[in-house]
């Protein structure tokens, strides 16, 4: 089958972009999305072009590097499917693509379709953490997890960082990637010690990036290649709200939160 590919190249973040049109043909139903990319790219270094940058690394869905909007909707069409596990198959010979990177201040465009979604990062160091103790591994029943806490904490581990969800909304919103990750360290009985600074921890770090605020939209969790459910969303306001309570906190107070390096002087 044969492609038409909109495609946003940028050479960097602080040179404007633009939309290049290429032709791929010769594209199998059984490649991946990322592997028809591969086929265009091989091609533009034959002729000596520069080829589009697109992050990736596992290709399995599971690392969460991969990641760009396809015509109009983050990881394409498929439902619950990254872009590394979309296959040409579900797409039609002559179809025009429009490629693009995720859209949101938080994440400024590195190079083509590739994004810098270090403030995940500083999200996760306020907090992503648990504190145990170093030595010999602990008796595997010491500490009993309720089977409905490990399967929260199951679901809620499945996030895979890939900025879908911020992409989709309107407002650019970091809750359902922030809540999947306090709600994976808050359901178990291993989280409970530092469970309300680092609900207040975490959010704080969120607040501090360019991110928007939810408005209930649900656009992540419909482009969620997880299925990252919304009410763990409600779930963060809840343990918010108790966390300001415990510790006598404004939920937004900033304690030891990493600072995004644009607002270090304010
Ligand atoms: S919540 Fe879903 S869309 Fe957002 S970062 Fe996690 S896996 Fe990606
Ligand atoms: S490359 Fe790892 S999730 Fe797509």
């Amino acid at each position: 089958m044969k492609l038409n590919l909109r495609i946003w190249r940028q050479k960097d973040t602080d040179t404007a972009g633009r939309f290049v049109t290429y032709q791929v043909d010769e594209v199998s139903p059984d490649m991946s999305f990322l592997e028809m990319l591969d086929v265009l790219n091989e091609d533009l270094i034959g002729r000596g072009e520069e080829p589009v940058a697109f992050e990736h690394d596992c290709r399995e869905g599971i690392c969460g590097s991969c990641g760009f909007v396809i015509n109009g909707m983050p990881h394409g069409p498929r439902r619950h499917t990254t872009v590394c596990q979309l296959h040409m198959r579900f797409f039609k010979d002559g179809d025009c693509l429009t490629l693009e990177p995720w859209r949101a201040q938080a994440f400024p465009v590195v190079r083509d379709l590739v994004v810098d979604r270090s403030a995940f990062d500083r999200i996760i160091q306020a907090g992503g953490y648990i504190t145990a103790p170093t030595g010999a591994a602990p008796e595997a029943g010491a500490i009993l997890v309720p089977k409905e806490a490990a399967d929260t904490a199951m679901d809620a581990a499945t996030c895979i960082g890939c900025g879908a969800c911020v992409a989709a909304c309107p407002n650019a919103a970091a809750m359902l990637f922030t809540s999947a990750k306090i709600t994976h360290l808050n359901s178990l009985p291993q989280g409970q010690p530092e469970r309300d600074e680092r609900t207040l921890n975490m959010t704080a770090a969120m607040a501090l990036e360019d991110f928007g605020s939810c408005s209930n939209h649900a656009e992540c969790e419909a482009a969620c290649p997880k299925g990252i459910p919304l009410e763990f969303i409600a779930g963060l306001n809840r343990d918010l709200i108790r966390a300001a309570f415990h510790r006598h906190r404004e939920p937004l107070a900033v304690v030891a939160a990493p600072r995004h390096p644009a607002h270090e002087d304010t």
